[in-house]
């Protein structure tokens, strides 16, 4: 742990390249705002605070992030980075150390932060990369002996700095007071009339403060996002790290690229994950899941051996048993499904426990229901679970038949081992072991004859 580490986070920019409604550090990368992943990182580093600068749609940041404990550092004009460090300055004690982390670099590996804070506490350190192709990074100026003298940005750069491949990842440590003096020290006579933060290297090196620049082997985690382009670089990125993860715990992901994680995944041994498969939220799969073609579950539960066909969509569902789920099944939130269940191809399930080896194979809705064991739902049943004001429940007792095409309008139950004929409309509970029907008696009419086209 860095004793009194202040981390400053920048989030002030407008991210005008991304040509969105919504400041920059909002856009999301698996699922997720950039800054929720460098906050997490942050938090991870256990430091005294974290001051985040925000300016441009700040208000719709600070409800975003609302429930952290950080603080809020306001920037009113967006002059730079060397402007908005500065803003947080008169938050930070004397003594401390300061992070400086871009609010719109979410993939930051910790572990190399802590290789960048291993520098001296007095010095001024650096993380760079090496870039084949260093784009519109700043440039790292070393002199003969390797040592950092001065970052450039790219758009203040001589055809020979241009070339550089050594750049800036934005991150740097320095001890407050020193940072502080610096900070006043910078100017905005540069190409964007901006003050840069990167311009405090120089001065570092005019009062004789050791600079450590930490070259990054890997390069891949460190990349920012200042357009649609490069976030989705970083959506991939992230998103191969993440199917990694689920094929080291065992499963089998048929393609890697087709596989998309917005959430948490943890799956047990042996589970197979099909093509086009999107996760959100927090989602367990028990050893032997496999989940078909695509399919997206959010916040899901899935015991061992539960078995999801193609075009599934799964939303808060639990299952307690292997079981089978589609295809084309869309399960709400609040249904758990017992062993041996089946919810079959256009079946909508939500706020109901359907018992172990009941079965609800087409074209079905079961609402608010609370279903027993064995339960035969026949095809293009419907509970009636809405009167256009409150929502009730159905029962439906181990055992029942239920035929095709009834309503059951709820509140209803149908009792044990009761059978409701075809096509009955039940507005009362159905008394257990007996049939229950509701229909016009069916008669056949002798003597009937089909009309004739009349002749003209
Ligand atoms: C900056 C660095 C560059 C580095 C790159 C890494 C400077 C001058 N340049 O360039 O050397 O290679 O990051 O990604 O520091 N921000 C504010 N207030 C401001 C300006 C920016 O909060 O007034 C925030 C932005 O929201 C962003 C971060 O600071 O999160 C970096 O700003 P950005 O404009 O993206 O800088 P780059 O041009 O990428
Ligand atoms: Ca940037």
């Amino acid at each position: 742990m860095v004793e009194n580490l202040h981390i400053v986070v920048l989030a002030a920019g407008e991210g005008t390249r991304m040509n969105s409604a919504a400041p920059k550090v909002l856009q999301t990368v698996g699922g997720r705002p950039m800054l929720a992943h460098v906050l997490d990182t942050a938090e991870s580093l256990d430091p005294a605070a974290i001051h985040v600068v925000h300016g441009a749609g700040g208000g719709q940041v600070r409800e975003v992030f609302g429930d952290r404990a950080v603080t809020w550092v306001h920037q009113s004009e967006r002059r730079g980075t060397g402007h908005a460090v500065q803003q947080a300055m008169p938050g930070i004690p004397d003594g401390a150390r300061v992070l400086v982390l871009p609010g719109d670099h979410p993939l930051l590996p910790t572990g190399l932060l802590r290789e960048l804070l291993a520098a001296p506490r007095d010095s001024l350190a650096l993380l760079t990369m090496t870039l084949d192709d260093p784009g519109s990074y700043g440039r790292i100026r070393r002199d003969g002996e390797g040592d950092v003298v001065g970052i450039v940005e790219q758009r203040d750069a001589s055809a020979e700095e241009l070339a550089i491949t050594e750049v800036n990842t934005g991150i740097l440590a320095a001890p407050a007071e020193r940072l502080a003096g610096w900070l006043e020290r910078l100017s905005d006579n540069n190409a964007q009339g901006e003050f840069y933060l990167t311009d405090i290297v120089g001065f570092a090196r005019s009062d004789r403060v050791a600079i450590h620049g930490v070259r990054a082997a890997e390069a891949d985690d460190l990349h920012g996002a200042n357009d649609r382009a490069q976030l989705a670089q970083l959506e991939r990125r992230l998103q191969a790290r993440e199917v990694s993860r689920l094929m080291a715990a065992g499963a089998q992901v048929l393609d890697p690229a087709r596989c998309d994680i917005r959430g948490t995944v943890k799956v047990g041994r042996d589970v197979l994950i099909d093509v086009n498969v999107v996760f959100e939220g927090q989602v367990q799969l028990g050893d032997g899941v496999s989940i078909g073609a695509n399919c997206v579950l959010i916040d899901c539960d899935l015991a061992a051996g539960t078995r999801v066909h193609p075009m599934s969509v799964l939303q808060g569902v639990t299952t307690t048993g292997a079981c089978d789920i589609g295809p084309f099944a869309r399960v709400r939130p609040g249904t758990t499904l017992g062993p041996g269940s089946r919810v079959g191809n256009f079946v909508e399930v939500k706020n109901t426990r359907l018992g172990s080896d009941s079965k609800a194979s087409h074209l079905s809705y079961l609402g608010d229901s609370e279903i027993g064991d064995g339960v035969n739902i026949g095809a293009g049943t419907i509970t009636c679970n809405y009167d256009g004001v409150n929502k009730h429940r159905t029962v439906i007792e181990d055992g029942a038949f239920i035929g095709s095409d009834s309503q059951l309008v709820a509140p209803v139950k149908v009792g044990k081992d009761a059978t409701v004929a075809a096509g009955t409309t039940l507005t009362r509970d159905a008394p257990a072991g007996k049939l229950t029907v509701s229909r016009a008696k069916q008669v056949t009419v002798d003597g009937w004859k089909r009309p004739k086209k009349k002749e003209s």
